[in-house]
């Protein structure tokens, strides 16, 4: 083996000893160990890196390895030609002798620049790594492109949770194709391909299974929800209507039986549905795994769907996600928004129609956040100039709060270059704001047998009082 591996190694070793096959060897190998360490740490971590290290794993890193492995044979070609220009190319080569001095010291040098360079380029590769991790950096680096994800998220109660936790999760399997479609975005972004708004439902999220469930066990789901939502009529005093629910959240068995979260979900499959929009809101066929393990195949009396759009429409199982698509980008509409905001005392109450001046405002169109930003806090502040000039003079600051957190409720859900406005991503929890579980729970979603997907309205909640001023309940649950 050796002695026919020698005429070849001969004069490869002869040759090689310049610089620039030296430089080529040192950078294959140290980008190559350095590829192999950040895949092996990638896979064994329990938090995903950012797509964008895409950058450094598909970009970055192979091209200084193909320039490594460029470089050896350009040395070796460029040394011989010199040495053939001087008439100084022996006939015979050297023999390889690892006690030759001159031989050991240059194996010695690659060794030792090798593992400095290791150290550098993970260092630098780490660095930009934990950067990309961010959500700063998902958020805010295309700052246009991801502006109302990143808006919605902070306003949301996963705010501390990295946009990594719930796009790409860990482990190896989703490392290659996460950094594949972060490059692909990449130049998405860089050439401005990319469409406006981005597109939802995200095709290829990963199951909920493998991101959500990290954090919230299905198993634990139980009991039920009190639900107490504040609204203001657009009258002069606001006229605060309250609604109170007891929503049936709970999972398999317990107490109240089996809850909203145990009827679609369980370890295995339960709900597979077809939709044949690409938002997922039209939803003609259903099929459900009931508790005696039969099969119930629910097909919407009202469709126009052929057969062929059926076998065309997207077939997906019912995750967390058909129900909570929103749980982080949580984008809100002028009503409730405001209503929120007055419950909290942000937007006073005490102002005059100040509901009604709230929502005219946000609804008018503006052509871009910053014009909104002003004509909004002029349109506030000239309404009860003009109207209350009393109030306006004793409670000025009132007014300018106000209008400041109005501003605020624009700045965070309506984003006129992305082309998002109200109502862009629809809400599929609920039935009022959009069609949520009203998509199947329709009554014309029938079986064989003529049973229905139910609409009763106590199937999902007991409505304890729904839109009284001040209603008895409140106050008999302690919560007045
Ligand atoms: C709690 C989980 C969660 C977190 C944290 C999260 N997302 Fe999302 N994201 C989702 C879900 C769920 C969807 C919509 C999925 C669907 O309907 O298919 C989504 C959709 C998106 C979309 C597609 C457009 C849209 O609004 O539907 C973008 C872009 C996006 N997320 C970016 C981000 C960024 C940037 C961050 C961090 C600042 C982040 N996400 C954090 C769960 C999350
Ligand atoms: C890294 C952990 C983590 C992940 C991953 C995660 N969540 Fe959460 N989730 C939380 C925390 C923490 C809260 C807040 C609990 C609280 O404030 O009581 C929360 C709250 C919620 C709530 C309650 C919202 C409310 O208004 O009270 C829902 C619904 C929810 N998560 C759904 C999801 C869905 C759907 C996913 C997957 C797309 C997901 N979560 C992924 C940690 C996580
Ligand atoms: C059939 C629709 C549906 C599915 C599927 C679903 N949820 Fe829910 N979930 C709801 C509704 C409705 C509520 C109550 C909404 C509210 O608080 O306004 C809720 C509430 C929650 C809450 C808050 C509970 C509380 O007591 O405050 C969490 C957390 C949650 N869901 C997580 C999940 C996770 C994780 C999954 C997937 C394993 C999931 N949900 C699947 C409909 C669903
Ligand atoms: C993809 C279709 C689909 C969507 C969307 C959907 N459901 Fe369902 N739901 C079903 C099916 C199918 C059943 C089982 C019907 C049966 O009992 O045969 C069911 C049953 C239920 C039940 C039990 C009803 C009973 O009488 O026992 C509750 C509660 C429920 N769903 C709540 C919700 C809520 C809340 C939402 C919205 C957040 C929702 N569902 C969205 C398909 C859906
Ligand atoms: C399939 C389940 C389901 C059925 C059936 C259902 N609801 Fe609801 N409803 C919900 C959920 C879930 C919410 C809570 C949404 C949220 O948290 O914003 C809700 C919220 C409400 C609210 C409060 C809305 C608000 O402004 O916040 C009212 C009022 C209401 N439902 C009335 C009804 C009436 C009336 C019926 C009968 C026609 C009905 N619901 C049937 C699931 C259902």
């Amino acid at each position: 083996m050796m002695q026919r591996l020698l005429p070849w190694l001969k004069p490869l070793v002869f040759l090689g000893s310049n610089p620039i096959t030296l430089v080529g060897a040192v950078l294959t190998t140290s980008t190559a160990l350095t590829m192999i360490g950040a895949f092996v740490i990638e896979a064994s971590r329990e938090r995903p890196l950012h797509p964008y290290a895409g950058i450094a794993f598909f970009i970055i890193l192979p091209s200084l390895f193909v320039l490594g492995l460029l470089l050896i044979p350009i040395g070796l070609i460029r040394r011989r030609r010199q040495l053939r220009a001087k008439g100084e190319l022996p006939t015979e080569y050297p023999a390889v002798d690892l006690r030759q001095g001159a031989l050991k010291r240059g194996l010695l040098m690659v060794g030792a620049m090798t593992l400095v360079n290791v150290a550098l380029l993970s260092a630098a590769t780490y660095q930009g790594v934990s950067y990309m991790d961010s959500t700063e950096f998902c958020g805010q680096s295309c700052h246009s492109v991801m502006a109302p994800e990143y808006a919605a998220f902070k306003n949301s109660v996963h705010s501390r949770v990295g946009c990594v936790e719930c796009h790409i999760g860990p482990g190896a399997g989703w490392f290659v194709r996460s950094k594949l479609s972060g490059t692909r975005q990449l130049f998405a972004v860089a050439l401005k391909t990319y469409s406006r708004p981005i597109p939802s439902p995200v095709k290829h999220l990963r199951p909920a299974r493998e991101t959500c469930e990290h954090c919230h066990w299905p198993q634990k789901f139980h009991g039920d929800k009190v639900v107490v939502r504040t609204k203001y009529s657009p009258d002069e005093q606001n006229t605060p209507l309250s609604t109170v629910l007891v929503l049936k959240v709970g999972g398999h068995g317990g107490a109240s039986g089996t809850g909203i979260h145990g009827r679609h979900l369980d370890d295995t499959e339960r709900i597979t549905y077809i939709a044949t929009d690409d938002k997922r809101q039209v939803i003609p066929w259903v099929s459900y795994v009931a508790d005696d393990g039969k099969t119930v195949e629910y097909v919407s009396t009202e469709s126009k769907a052929t057969p062929q759009d059926l076998a065309q429409g997207e077939r997906r199982q019912m995750d967390c996600m058909d129900c909570h698509n929103r749980p982080s980008h949580t984008f809100e509409l002028p009503e409730r928004a405001v209503d929120e905001a007055m419950a909290l005392g942000r937007i006073s109450p005490r102002l005059p129609f100040a509901k009604k001046k709230a929502v005219e405002l946000l609804r008018t169109e503006y052509p871009d956040q910053a014009t909104a930003s002003r004509r909004i806090a002029e349109g506030f502040a000239e309404f009860y100039r003009t109207t209350y000039p009393d109030l306006y003079r004793k409670d000025r600051s009132l007014v300018e709060q106000a209008a400041q957190q109005v501003n605020a409720i624009y700045a965070r859900n309506v984003f006129p270059q992305m082309n998002v406005g109200w109502g862009t991503y629809p809400n599929n929890i609920g039935h009022e704001d959009f069609v949520g579980c009203f998509r199947c729970h329709d009554e014309v979603h029938q079986a064989s047998d003529g049973r229905t997907i139910s609409q009763s309205c106590d199937a999902c909640h007991t409505i304890l009082a729904q839109d009284e001023n001040d209603p008895k309940i409140l106050a008999d649950l302690g919560l007045k």
